[in-house]
C-alpha cells in the first residue's frame, strides 16, 4: 500500500480517503440536496439564478484549500455572504445539517466528522459576521445611570 505524505487537520491525520474526486463528489451531492432543501432551495435560487457550474468549482476549490491545502480558493466568504439577503442562524443549521448527512454518504463517519467540524468552525465565524450582537448601548440611552 502506498503511504501518504502525513497531511493533517488541527493535528489529526486526514485519511488517504480524501482527495480531489471525493471532494468533487461530496460537493455535487450537497447542492444537489441543497437546490431541493425547502428552506436553502430559495435562497440560493436567487443568488445563483443560472449556471451552478461556477459556484461548484469554487466550492470544489474551498474543501481542497481547506483539507488538502491546496490553496485554490482565493475567494472572499465574509463579503459573499453579508451580500445574501434573508438567511438566519436556522439556515445555517440545515445547511449543517445537511452538510454532515453528505459527508457521510462519501466518507467513513471519522473522515466525515473532520468536515464536519471544520464547516461548523466556518459557520461560526461567518453567524459572527453576518448576525453581530448588538453592541452596548450609547451612554445617552442608559436609564437610571445616575448622571
Ligand atoms: C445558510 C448558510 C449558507 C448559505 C445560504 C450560503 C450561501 C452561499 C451563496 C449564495 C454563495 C454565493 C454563490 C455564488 O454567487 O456563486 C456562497 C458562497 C460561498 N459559501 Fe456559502 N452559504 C452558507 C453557508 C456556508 C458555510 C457554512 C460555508 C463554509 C463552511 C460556506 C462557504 C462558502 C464559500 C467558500 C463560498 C464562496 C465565496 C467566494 O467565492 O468568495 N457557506 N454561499
Amino acid at each position: 500500500m502506498e503511504v501518504s505524505h502525513a497531511l493533517s487537520v488541527d493535528g489529526r491525520p486526514v485519511a488517504q480517503a480524501v482527495d480531489e474526486a471525493s471532494i468533487e463528489r461530496l460537493v455535487r451531492h450537497f447542492y444537489s440536496r441543497v437546490q431541493r432543501d425547502a428552506e436553502l432551495g430559495p435562497i440560493f435560487a436567487v443568488a445563483i439564478p443560472g449556471d451552478w457550474e461556477p459556484h461548484l468549482r469554487t466550492m470544489i476549490d474551498f474543501w481542497s484549500s481547506v483539507m488538502l491545502k491546496s490553496g485554490r480558493f482565493n475567494g472572499r466568504p465574509v463579503a459573499t455572504h453579508r451580500a445574501l439577503v434573508g438567511v438566519t442562524s436556522k439556515h445555517f443549521d440545515t445547511w449543517l445539517r445537511l452538510f454532515d448527512a453528505s459527508a457521510r454518504a462519501v466518507y467513513p463517519a471519522e473522515v466525515a466528522e473532520q468536515f464536519v467540524d471544520r464547516a461548523g468552525r466556518i459557520a461560526d465565524s461567518l453567524q459572527r459576521a453576518m448576525f453581530p450582537p448588538a453592541g452596548p448601548r450609547p451612554a445617552n440611552h442608559v436609564i437610571g445611570d445616575g448622571s
